[in-house]
């Protein structure tokens, strides 16, 4: 499959592809998504295909511009509370990290959203992403371009090797900037679905207090909550997720990697030896300084790395439970199977 460096050129092809029914992978600021026409059902089925990914997961869609937003949801019902938050989320926080569900527009095929009556809508900051978007079709599905369950890809390499023979093109844009998928809000009932790169905090400044959960429809739902399966976001070596506590009295291992949040709980488990005289087959700390952001941006490129090593076992210490931290934490305790 060709990878072709983002440019004005590029994003033209990549635009005709989509417009065509292909798939492209193609850099957000969160991570790489797997696009296809939202409005089309064949592109829609081959994305499903392609990532190995379950029909009952629905897609998030991928808008340019606010003024896009009536086309793929049904503005119409929304009333009170539930307007008043789409409004102040819409302005403060887009483009951004930020996926509101709404409900669904007619002209938007079932299958992009899993025969729900809602429909899950980003605008990117990426404006590359946008330019693509906006030259294609106007709404571009793309859920994260990995296979189902595994790691969520951060540059153009990580689609290559998991995605590669799949995909009509892939746009490298270089590492993404936030390095964690989109928080996930439901307008209605004003829940959090999945926590992501618009930290909790950014949300209730905006809305007041607001609940991390399952959405009504998906607590009604016999089919497991979309997007809140057990194991997602999963390296291939089995991972386990600890408490700073525990993290540090994990025994030295030859088998295992070491993944810590800081450089001061790395060098507190050290305990003054180097890190070349233990016997762990890799030992990494996400951010130096424990600035979750930066943190975020390193998570998924690290597991990666990690996961390459085929390690026996991936200790990972989870981040502090606010900001940004608490959707590292969510994907490592998914990816440990224990969310
Ligand atoms: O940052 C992101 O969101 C990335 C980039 C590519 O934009 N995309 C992404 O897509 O993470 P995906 O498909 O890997 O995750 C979509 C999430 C899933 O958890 C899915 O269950 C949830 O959004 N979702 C989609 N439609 C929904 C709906 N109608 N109701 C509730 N959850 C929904
Ligand atoms: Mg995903």
């Amino acid at each position: 499959m060709p990878i072709l460096k983002i440019s004005e050129g590029s994003i033209r092809h990549a635009a005709e592809l989509i417009s065509a029914g292909e798939l492209v992978a193609f850099p957000t600021e969160t991570v790489y998504g797997l696009g296809g026409d939202a409005f089309n059902p064949s592109a829609l089925a081959k994305i499903f295909e392609a990532k190995g990914r379950p029909r009952f997961d629905p897609l998030i869609v991928h808008i340019a511009d606010l003024g896009a937003l009536e086309r793929v949801a049904d503005l119409s019902s929304l009333e009170g509370a539930a307007r008043r938050r789409l409004s102040l989320l819409a302005e403060n926080l887009w483009p951004g990290p930020l996926t509101l569900v709404l409900r669904k527009q007619n002209a938007v095929p079932d299958l992009a959203t899993s025969g729900l009556p809602t429909i899950a809508v980003r605008l990117p900051a990426h404006e590359d992403a946008r330019r693509l978007i906006a030259l294609s079709t106007g709404a571009v599905a793309a859920p994260s371009a990995n296979p189902f369950g595994y790691l969520s890809p951060t540059n153009a390499g990580h689609v290559v090797q998991t995605l590669g023979e799949k995909i009509a093109l892939i746009l490298d844009g270089g590492q993404t900037q936030v390095g964690i998928e989109s928080t996930v809000f439901d307008i209605q009932s004003g829940l959090i679905l999945r926590p992501g790169g618009t930290p909790k905090e950014a949300i209730e400044a905006l809305v007041g207090s607001v609940e991390t959960g399952a959405s009504s429809i998906e607590q009604d739902s016999p089919l497991p909550s979309p997007g809140l399966l057990k194991s997602h976001y999963a390296p291939r070596s089995p991972l386990v997720a600890h408490d700073s506590e525990s993290m540090r009295a994990l025994p030295d291992c030859a088998e295992s990697a070491f993944l810590f949040f800081d450089g001061a709980s790395l060098g507190a488990w050290l305990d003054g030896r180097l890190p070349e005289e233990c016997a762990a087959l890799a030992i990494a700390a996400l951010c130096e300084t424990g600035d979750a952001t930066k943190a975020a941006a390193q998570l998924f490129q690290t597991l990666h790395e990690l996961d390459r090593l085929r390690p026996k076992i991936i200790h990972a210490q989870l981040a502090p439970e606010r900001g940004i931290g608490m959707a590292i934490n969510d994907r490592l305790r998914r990816g440990a199977g224990n969310a």
